[in-house]
């Protein structure tokens, strides 16, 4: 496994993430039990993964607590809370009193007393101003206490696939670390955050990097339709059966592709990678650490994708 410094949080961690949310949630999406989750976050770190993201939304952070007992000081944990009730865009904002319910929460459903990385969940732009007022002071209290170590933020890609809440939010210098949606069909983080990032040293994770789009044809078929319908693909220069399939020449096919092409992209540090599946997870912690993508490859997916900023790959 090959390890980066995450930006100014000093923190070596392993440049693959174990992601605990996503479609899968380590499987408890499709039945898993709770040992057999468990059992894939032990892998994780038998694998040499030392960073681990979680959420209370994802019903994974007490998961996340019974396979790292014993092993909380090999691990980086990230874990997030929303600014609202989960799934209701509607309801009334948390306060920063509340929020700091909530951390107590995480920590209890963790069995730790502190969370290396403590994010806000999916914001969006018009969050901000009410985040930077009345949320991180709460934030910050508590990281004088000792219960967060460093501060995060993460967009909601779904709706902000140009980045828009990402880009105001990092100058600010809050934020010590990012979760940004980056894959080879929207790489457009590289221009709206990546420069930023590196410009103030935050730290960046890396999600959406394989998703529905990358490894079910059907989702891969909604997302060439949603670009090509705003503009950005000429879907004549993509092959009908397999628009894909120049990406398997040198590759272990669009998988393997998918979180290489992530993995090297300049200023990310932590591509997270989401699965139930041991098997998956070997493949994928091989992948992140291979080579770069032939030039060939890197030339012709800029060609087709390099402006694209319309699609999440969800
Ligand atoms: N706004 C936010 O804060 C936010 C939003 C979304 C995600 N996240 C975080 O980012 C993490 C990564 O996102 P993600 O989980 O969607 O990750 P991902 O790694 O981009 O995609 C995971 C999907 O690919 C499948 N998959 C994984 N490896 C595969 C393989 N080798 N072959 C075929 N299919 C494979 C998984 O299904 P299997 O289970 O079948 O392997 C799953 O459906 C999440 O887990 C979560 O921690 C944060």
């Amino acid at each position: 496994m090959q390890y980066k410094i995450l930006g100014r949080t000093g923190l070596s961690v392993s440049v693959a993430g174990l992601g605990c949310g996503g479609h899968s949630r380590l499987g408890q999406t499709y039945g898993h039990s709770v040992e057999q989750s468990v059992a894939v976050v032990k892998a994780a770190i038998d694998m040499g993964i030392n960073f681990i993201d979680t959420a209370a939304a994802y019903g994974t952070e007490a998961i996340v607590g019974q396979a790292v007992r014993g092993l909380r000081d090999k691990v980086v944990i990230s874990t997030k809370t929303a600014i609202l009730p989960w799934g209701e865009p509607n309801a009334k904002r948390f306060t920063g009193a509340q929020i700091l319910e909530q951390l107590e929460q995480n920590l209890a459903r963790l069995g730790t007393d502190y969370v290396d990385l403590y994010s806000l969940h999916g914001i969006v732009r018009s969050q901000l101003d009410y985040v930077g007022s009345e949320i991180v002071p709460a934030l910050i209290r508590a990281r004088e206490q000792g219960k967060i170590r460093f501060l995060g933020v993460t967009e909601h890609f779904g709706s902000d696939t140009n980045h828009r809440m990402l880009s105001a939010a990092i100058p600010s210098g809050i934020w010590d670390v990012v979760m940004v949606g980056f894959n080879l069909l929207n790489p457009s983080a590289r221009r709206n955050v990546l420069r930023l990032t590196q410009a103030h040293n935050v730290g960046v994770q890396d999600m959406f990097a394989v998703r529905r789009a990358l490894c079910n044809p059907h989702g891969l078929k909604e997302a060439l339709d949603t670009i090509e319908k705003a503009g950005q693909l000429d879907r004549r220069k993509l092959d009908v059966g397999d628009p894909l399939g120049f990406l398997k020449d040198g590759t272990q096919g669009i998988v393997d592709a998918a979180y290489r092409f992530c993995r090297h992209e300049p200023g990310i540090d932590v591509v997270l990678t989401g699965t139930g599946k041991v098997e998956h997870l070997k493949e994928n912690v091989t992948s992140i650490n291979r080579g770069a993508l032939s030039p060939e490859i890197q030339a012709k997916l800029e060609e087709l994708f390099g402006q694209v900023d319309s699609v999440s790959g969800n």
